[in-house]
Parts: structure tokens; C-alpha cells; sequence
């Protein structure tokens, strides 16, 4: 059975039919990327899936279990990390005050301090800045502890979008190279990413959407012999 289930979901901002039956599975241990153009409907549904916004047609399951009916909390509770395209560090907390906010609300509230120290293995720079506020951090560093913020809370699965946007190269092979190894480690991760590069790197499996639909489920390897899928949907 799949950790994750997407079935048939249509989503609709007002009158409008964003997403147009969307389906994709994510199974334990798995990194799979949501890879397409801008207003592919990428975010649409990592926040339909965290219940921000409602599908009226279709479910989404965690270990088999029904969260459309469930509020956003309940489903953040469920082991689901939500990572959005925003980061929204909170600006007037210090970096551990960040990291806290995203122990509330854990299922596992034991083991804090070890949390922290997994977390910083992974992220140095977060340690050395644990005083700082959010608002002296770099674009980076702000990633790096929405991330983090996500991680400390042990979810079951990780929605990342767009990790890399705006980073300077360094700091995206850097970013790569840190999501790889929290996967490694055990958590399973759904990205949504648009360098290609990246998405390939990483992915045990990517779905390509375009206009509200996937258009494409394969390989990193499959999505590279397949020029015309490129070509639709991911050539600007
Ligand atoms: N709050 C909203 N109200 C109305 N329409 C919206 C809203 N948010 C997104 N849309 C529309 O829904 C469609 C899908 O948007 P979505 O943000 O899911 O795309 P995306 O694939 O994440 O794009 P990007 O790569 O630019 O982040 C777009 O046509 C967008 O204009
Ligand atoms: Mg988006």
C-alpha cells in the first residue's frame, strides 16, 4: 500500500477547475517530484493534500486512511510536513524559537534535544546562528530552517515546494546534496521542483503536470529518453 494516495482529486479556486482528476502515489521511503511549468498546478496540490484547499471531487490517503474530511491541523498531525514555496521563517524569532514552533503539535514529543542535534548535523549553519533572528538570515539560511522546522516535528512524509527557487547554485547543489541524505535517513519526501537537474537527481520517480494534470509518471530515467514530454511541458 502506498504511504501516500492521491486519487482523482479536483480542485477549484472559486469557479475555476484547477486541478482535473489528479492521482499520484508516494510509497515509504520514496522521493517523488511534481515537476511543470508555472501554473501547472504543482502547489494546488501539495495544499490540497494539507487540506488548504478542499478537493471536491476524489480523496487523499495516508496509509489508507480518508483526509479530505480532516481540518489542516489534523492532517499536519497525522505525520504530514508541509513546506511551503514562501518559507515564512517567523522574522522576530531567533532560530531555535523557530525550530520550537515546529515541535508543537509533533506526535512524538520526546527526544527534543536530539531532534535538534539530527537536524543540525544536517544544517551547520543552523547552529552556528541558533541565536539570530529569522529576520538576519539569508535567503539560504531562511530555506534551510523552513526545512529544518519541517524535519523536527518527524513527519511521515515531507511536501517540499520549490526548495531551490532563487538560491545561488552552491546552495542548491548544497540543498540536493541535504535532502538526499534526510531521505536516506528514512523520511519520505514529495518535492515539487522546477530545475530539472535537480528534480532528475533526486527523484526515485516524477510526475509531470500540466494545465491540472499529469501528463507523465516514470524514471528519472525514462523522463530523460522521453524529449517529447520534455519538450510539452517543461521547455518554456
Ligand atoms: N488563491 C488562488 N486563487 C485563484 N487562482 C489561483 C490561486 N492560486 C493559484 N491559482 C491559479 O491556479 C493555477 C495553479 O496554480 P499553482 O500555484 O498550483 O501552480 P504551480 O504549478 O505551483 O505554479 P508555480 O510554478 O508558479 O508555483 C494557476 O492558474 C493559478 O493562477
Ligand atoms: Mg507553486
Amino acid at each position: 500500500m502506498s504511504l501516500l494516495a492521491v486519487e482523482d482529486i479536483h480542485t477549484y479556486y472559486g469557479e475555476a477547475h484547477i486541478l482535473q482528476g489528479v492521482s499520484l502515489t508516494v510509497a515509504e521511503g520514496e522521493v517523488v517530484t511534481l515537476i511543470g511549468r508555472n501554473g501547472a498546478g504543482k502547489t494546488t496540490t501539495l495544499r490540497s493534500i494539507m487540506g488548504l484547499a478542499r478537493p471536491r471531487r476524489g480523496h487523499v490517503r495516508l496509509r489508507g486512511e480518508d483526509l479530505t474530511p480532516l481540518g489542516t491541523h489534523e492532517i499536519a498531525r497525522r505525520g504530514i510536513a508541509w513546506i511551503p514555496e514562501e518559507r515564512r521563517v517567523l522574522p522576530n524569532l531567533t532560530v531555535l524559537e523557530n525550530l520550537r514552533l515546529g515541535m508543537l503539535g509533533a506526535s512524538a514529543r520526546n527526544g527534543d534535544a536530539e531532534v535538534l542535534e539530527e537536524v543540525f548535523d544536517y544544517f551547520p549553519r543552523l547552529r552556528e546562528r541558533i541565536e539570530h533572528r529569522g529576520r538576519f538570515l539569508s535567503g539560504g539560511e531562511q530555506q534551510m530552517l523552513a526545512i529544518a522546522r519541517g524535519m523536527v516535528s518527524r513527519p511521515s512524509v515531507m511536501l517540499v515546494d520549490e526548495p531551490t527557487e532563487g538560491l545561488a547554485p552552491l546552495l542548491v547543489q548544497n540543498l540536493t546534496e541535504i535532502l538526499a541524505a534526510i531521505n536516506r535517513r528514512g523520511t519520505t519526501i514529495l518535492l515539487v521542483e522546477q530545475t530539472l537537474e535537480v528534480a532528475l537527481a533526486l527523484s526515485h520517480r516524477l510526475y509531470v503536470m500540466d494545465q491540472g494534470r499529469i501528463q507523465f509518471e516514470g524514471t528519472p530515467d525514462a523522463l530523460r529518453r522521453d524529449p517529447t514530454v520534455q519538450q510539452r511541458f517543461l521547455e518554456i
